[in-house]
């Protein structure tokens, strides 16, 4: 199955023997695969499925089929050997088909016009995607970046099949946690809780780094004093609570509850939440842009984003992801609550050691946790709130969870909780899981960094770091660009960024990943910065062509000229390109992009050497025009893909 495979399917669909063994097009691509062996053939056809159907012998049936082929166009030459019917192909034909096909998709001058490798299969559908949700008053870590930029290229590449896909960032921003830090911020900065009665910035100018230091200082202390902890419970209670009150009365500020639940210090504690999250947020947006991506907060209330999401929703919903923090689901829509009354009602939670639960694993087995025993809702609670709002208010027909491994059980147990409660459609939901980021340590061990041995690393120092190191290496190589000081730093953040998520996604999401500067900003191996550099070296031919030949006209290229073994494989890589995308849509796995384009690259970096003597543009026009129009192909289909990774493209480096 893919491009090549249709197109030479079709062909042998009006053969008399595939005819009369009434096998059409759809079927024989999907039974066409690539042979072990070159001298096989380019592409063989398995009858075994069809032999059994049919009950004669494979060989049989394969030498029936090949009765009467017509050949001399895709297929050069055909022949049964055993039960495979092996096909030659014609490779000038299949070259200007590929090259073609190529073309016509990619005709644009930016590479977020370029489609070759798009298809409509989702067309109507939309894919619901949860993805970064870091907690507030946390700084960004290193791992935050792979759940935001897995899930920010499945997002890309979904959209290319299609879908529409809607980003959700699920911040934490609401749990017991927020009680201890309120209940820190009071202890260790008592002017805070006076300045919250006002409506004045209650915390200052406190950093992320601060509020998480003062939460962490708390907790300690609570761990050795039974009474200081009860404290941070009491704070998030009356949090909650006064939450609670607002929304019985949508006229607040009027009822004498909300009153008394305001003199009892929930606003205070509200305000400084608030501002905690306002803090937060404005640190996550630095890092979100250095990323290339935008999240909206969810309802969109600010006029212009208002406006893109009634006049063009495709549109918002592909430029932004959008922030429903789980307070959301609490503050802003009681559907915690009523989930929580569902369950109660439908008997599908149960009072356990004062806690409400469900037994999603049977009983000896722990349970999802609904309502914790001091009252307080649990992130399960928000979690299926969450997921039952989003079915309602996307209708979506896929769901899935980019967080790491570590959470597979609270997936397990979300999804089958929704199905005890009647919603089937949580077989639609799925958790899409990563391993762990690594970094070597002193001893030379691998471990993953970690804020409670005080060797976290922050994913903003980490960027920095790298575009740093990139800056310095433009430097030293091209003096010429590194003396023009914005297209210096441009390039140096897209390569920088880009070395970054390279390494992230280049190996299957379930790998551990392991942190390695040298292998990260190697500019000749499997990295980021060696697939920019064979991008910009592909723009610098095509240049060269200009200055020798003027404008090309790729269509003139020749495809009779590309006759090196080297060209045929490129060209049956890029042809494979579309079957790439779309099992990597299917499998919510951008390394299979990844994988693809490194491959695509050292055929590339093969093809270099092997025209090392008449070179790509060289003396012959006409061979360089034909090579050129194959430079052309690749460069597009590059650029599509490092973009369907989420990397910013550059033009010189
Ligand atoms: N905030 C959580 C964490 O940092 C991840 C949330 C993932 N998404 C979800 N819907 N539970 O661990």
């Amino acid at each position: 199955m893919g491009f090549l495979e249709d197109r030479v399917a079709a062909e042998m669909a009006t053969w008399g023997g595939f005819k009369a063994a009434g096998l059409d097009a759809k079927k024989i691509s999907e039974n066409l695969a690539r042979p072990p062996k070159p001298d096989m053939g380019d592409l063989a056809f398995a009858t075994f499925r069809f032999a059994k159907e049919a009950g004669v012998k494979p060989p049989e049936l394969a030498a029936k089929l090949i009765e009467g082929a017509e050949t001399g166009g895709m297929v050069a030459e055909v022949d049964a050997a055993g039960p495979y019917v092996n096909l030659h192909l014609d490779h000038e034909s299949v070259i200007s088909d590929v090259l073609a096909e190529v073309e016509k998709h990619s005709a644009g001058a930016l590479p977020q016009d370029w489609r070759f490798g798009d298809s409509d299969s989702g067309h109507g559908k939309t894919l619901c995607i949860d993805l970064s949700s870091p907690n507030i008053a946390k700084p960004l870590a290193v791992h935050h970046l792979r759940s935001t930029m897995i899930g920010y290229s499945i997002k890309k590449i979904r959209e290319s099949q299609g879908w529409r896909v809607v980003g959700i960032n699920h911040l934490g921003d609401w749990g017991t946690g927020f009680g201890k830090l309120i209940a820190g911020i009071k202890k260790y900065f008592p002017d805070v809780a006076e300045r919250a009665k006002s409506d004045e910035k209650p915390l200052g100018d406190m950093t992320v780094q601060e509020l998480n230091e003062t939460y962490a200082r708390f907790n300690k202390e609570a761990k050795e004093n039974e009474d200081i902890a009860l404290a941070g419970k009491d704070e998030f209670a009356v949090l909650e609570r006064y939450i609670e009150a607002l929304m019985d009365r949508p006229e607040a500020g009027e009822g004498d509850l909300l009153d008394a639940m305001a003199r009892e210090g929930g606003q205070v504690n509200f305000r400084i939440w608030q501002h905690a999250r306002d803090i937060s947020l404005a640190e996550f947006e630095r890092m979100y842009s250095h990323l290339g991506l935008s999240f909206r907060l969810w309802p969109v209330i600010e006029e212009a984003h208002k406006k893109l999401l009634k006049d063009e929703p495709a549109a918002f919903y592909r430029d932004h992801c959008i922030y429903v923090g789980e307070s959301y689901y609490v503050t802003a829509e009681d559907l915690c609550r009523r989930l929580i009354n569902d369950a109660v009602e439908s008997r599908v939670a149960v009072e356990d050691e004062g806690a409400l639960v469900i037994f999603t694993h049977g009983k000896g087995k722990a349970p999802l946790i609904l309502v914790k025993n001091d009252g307080a809702t649990s992130y399960h609670a928000r979690d299926m709130a969450a997921a039952l709002y989003r079915k309602r208010h996307w209708e979506l027909d896929e769901m899935t969870y980019v967080v790491g491994g570590e959470q597979k059980l609270h997936f397990d147990q979300l999804f089958k909780a929704l199905k005890e409660l009647g919603h089937d459609w949580a077989d639609h939901c799925s958790h899409t899981d990563f391993g762990l980021m690594l970094f070597q340590q002193p001893d030379g061990k691998w471990a993953k960094s970690s804020t409670r041995k005080g060797t976290a690393i922050m994913l903003e120092d980490l960027l920095d770091e790298a575009i740093a190191a990139v800056r310095d290496i433009i430097a030293e190589k091209n003096p010429e660009l590194a003396a023009d000081a914005s297209m210096r730093e441009h390039v140096a953040h897209a390569v920088g960024v880009g070395a970054v998520v390279f390494n992230d996604l280049k190996n299957g999401r379930r790998n551990n990943v392991k942190f390695d500067w040298d292998a990260v900003l190697d500019f000749q191996g499997e990295s980021g910065p060696y697939m920019q550099m064979q991008y910009v070296r592909m723009l610098s031919v095509t240049e060269k062509f200009r200055e020798t030949y003027g404008e090309p006209v790729f269509e003139n290229g020749d495809p009779d000229r590309l006759g090196l073994d080297e060209e045929w494989r490129i060209v049956q890589s890029l042809a494979a390109f579309p079957d790439v995308v779309a099992k990597a849509s299917a499998e919510f796995e951008p390394s299979i992009v990844a994988r693809h384009l490194v491959e695509l690259a050292g055929l590339t970096s093969s093809w270099w050497t092997a025209t090392k003597d008449t070179r790509i543009v060289g003396d012959d026009e006409g061979l360089s025009l034909a090579r050129l129009r194959l430079v052309n192909a690749i460069r597009k289909v590059l650029g599509r893909g490092l973009t369907l990774l989420g990397m910013e493209l550059v033009e010189r480096m």
